[in-house]
């Protein structure tokens, strides 16, 4: 147990993101900082109020002053502006990357100690930013999309074989975006590869599905990205750490080549402890999971150069 994690946005993963830490707890204290103070004190005390029914004593409060993330044993960035309808995560990277620096000059003053985690979109080219800014060791600033993505991608084989869900493991790797590379050969169902249980065409579909699942829930919401799923990821993270699990998860890590790459922040299966990223480990790809992660790779280069 870690004494105090602080999410910065008070947006709905935030909001999720807090209510999970809660209800799983991981923390005895939970921040919560949004622009709006009155608005981010009502979202900490509704949840606050489900005390009871989900027999947590963690606090919550909320708070608009990010002063507030003091001594924070790690901090959760979901700040920024979702993505529209018919846009691309890459989209919103400007007015992200401007909220982004602000939140990050905020830690390291009041939090320089603390493990980062950030989800904010595009969240590879953020990882980079902060990472590059703050000039920390990478294991401590991280970002969270690699769960997710196979979180979707397990939901998807769970419903097209209808085999249980607790005994489906996906791997998806590289960037948060359309080049995302599921990996087929590293995802199974009881420990035997789809590719044993599933045809080429489904296996494609799924990998399609997975590819535009953050556009599927925004046309289905409209007004809204993907909160429930996204925020549920983050906090598998957050219990890796706290409970030093040394868990095996596909998470957005600076490479300093590995996988070939460097300076460059990107999706890899990773080790998840209490010191953060402990481990990278390095598959041996195919020609053709080569090719699709270093194109990946160069989608992310490009948008770092923006920066
Ligand atoms: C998604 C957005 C949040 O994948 O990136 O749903």
């Amino acid at each position: 147990m870690v004494n105090k994690i602080s999410i910065v946005g008070a947006g709905r993963v935030g909001e999720s993101v807090a209510q999970i830490l809660a209800i799983k707890k991981l923390t005895e204290c939970i921040m919560l900082i949004g622009r709006n103070e009155q608005r981010t004190k009502g979202i900490a005390l509704d949840i606050q109020e489900t005390a009871s029914v989900h027999q947590f004593d963690a606090k919550l409060t909320g708070s608009s002053d990010i002063s507030s993330i003091k001594n924070s044993n790690i901090v959760i960035i979901t700040a920024g502006s979702p993505r529209k309808p018919g846009t691309d995560r890459t989209d919103v990277l400007a007015t992200n990357l401007k909220i982004i620096d602000e939140i990050m000059d905020g830690i390291i003053k009041y939090a320089p100690d603390a493990y980062v985690i950030v989800v904010t979109n595009p969240v590879d080219v953020l990882t980079y930013y902060a990472n590059k800014k703050t000039g920390w060791p990478r294991n401590r600033i991280m970002g969270q999309a690699g769960i997710l993505d196979s979180m979707r991608m397990s939901s998807f084989i769970a419903m097209e074989t209808n085999y249980s869900i607790n005994d489906i493991q996906a791997m998806v790797l590289g960037g948060h975006g359309d080049t995302m590379v599921p990996l087929p050969r590293f995802t199974t169902v009881g420990g035997i590869p789809i590719e044993h249980l599933l045809d080429q065409k489904t296996i494609n579909n799924i990998i399609q599905r997975t590819r535009d699942g953050g556009a599927e829930i925004l046309n289905l919401k409209q007004k809204s990205s993907a909160y429930d799923a996204p925020g549920a990821a983050v906090t598998i993270m957050v219990e890796a750490m706290v409970h030093n699990k040394h868990r095996l998860l596909p998470c957005i890590t600076m490479l300093e080549g590995e996988y070939n790459q460097s300076d460059i922040a990107i999706g890899v299966p990773v080790v998840l402890g209490k010191n953060g990223v402990e481990k990278i480990i390095e598959l041996d790809f195919t020609d053709e999971e080569r090719q699709a992660f270093d194109n990946s790779a160069q989608i992310i280069k490009g948008l770092i150069k923006e920066i």
